[in-house]
């Protein structure tokens, strides 16, 4: 059995959800490479920082490059995103630049950072890569989540259904478990950001998702051993992994 110290990456993790995604991974024994465009990630016990821009191939590869120094990479978590509002009577250009925007970051860079790691997960005999994307996709459980004016972030995070599910079984063989967390609102800078001064109106905060409780169902989901499921969380329910739903099996392809 390999003595190497694991390492888990984090993207963008100055913050909100990665940030609780960072001090969880580390407070379960993992070497953290976390990083995040905007500043420097604060070098925590566990947790090495770094500034990169998860849309950009080059930083991409100084990131893993450095995290490979740290022990075998075992896990990442495909965390940054963007939001931004994008109404469908914008101009055609201004929806091409937001379409930039929001799918190199939410979906070009799920899919570098990933196709950089996985060869290293591979190497360590496996582990766990997570991609957070949004209760808008869940819509079985809710009709009518995809709030108007976000056409593009909720299609970023549809797409990405498309990389958990994909990569869900291909990776199997390598015991690469891919799962999606999709969450409703939770209390984070991005959620802040939505209401005036970054001020929550009085009582909401109580009411939201906190970061920690998706860094534990991060832990659950982990420890299960499930793999290709999108794992929701919704305001004013506990959040857990609930039962496993039943494995729809292909007949072709
Ligand atoms: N907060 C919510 O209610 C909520 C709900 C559903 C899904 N999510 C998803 O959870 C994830 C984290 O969201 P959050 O609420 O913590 O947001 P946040 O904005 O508070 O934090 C996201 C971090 O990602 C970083 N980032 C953005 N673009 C980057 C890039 N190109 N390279 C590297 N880092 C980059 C930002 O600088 C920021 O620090 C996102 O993918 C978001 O879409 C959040």
């Amino acid at each position: 059995m390999s003595t190497a110290a694991k390492v888990a990456i984090v993207s963008g993790a100055s913050q909100g959800l990665g940030l609780a995604f960072a001090q969880r991974l580390a407070a379960e024994g993992y070497n953290v490479l976390a990083f995040d465009i905007k500043h420097e990630v604060t070098t925590l016990e566990g947790v090495t920082g770094m500034v990169a821009d998860v849309s950009n191939r080059a930083d991409v590869e100084r990131v893993v490059s450095k995290a490979a120094t740290m022990g075998e990479i075992e896990v990442l978590i495909n965390n940054a995103g963007a939001w931004k509002r994008t109404p469908v009577t914008n101009s055609w250009e201004q929806a091409i630049s937001d379409w930039d925007d929001l799918m190199d970051t939410n979906l070009k860079g799920a899919l570098t950072l990933s196709r950089t790691a996985i060869p290293h997960l591979k190497r360590a005999g496996g582990g766990f890569i997570f991609n957070v994307s949004s209760y808008y996709v869940l819509p079985a459980k809710s009709d009518g989540t995809n709030p108007p004016e976000t056409d593009l972030y909720s299609a970023s995070k549809w797409a990405l259904n498309g990389f958990t599910e994909s990569w869900a079984a291909s990776l199997a063989k390598a015991n690469i478990k891919v799962n999606g967390l999709c969450m409703g609102a939770v209390d984070t800078p991005m959620l802040r950001g939505l209401f005036p001064g970054n001020e929550l109106p009085s009582g909401l905060s109580e009411k939201l998702i906190q970061s920690s409780d998706i860094a534990q169902q991060m832990v659950d989901v982990m420890n299960s051993g499930r793999t290709g499921e999108n794992f929701g969380s919704w305001v004013g329910e506990p959040v857990s992994i609930g039962p496993q739903k039943p494995i729809h099996r292909r007949i072709t392809g």
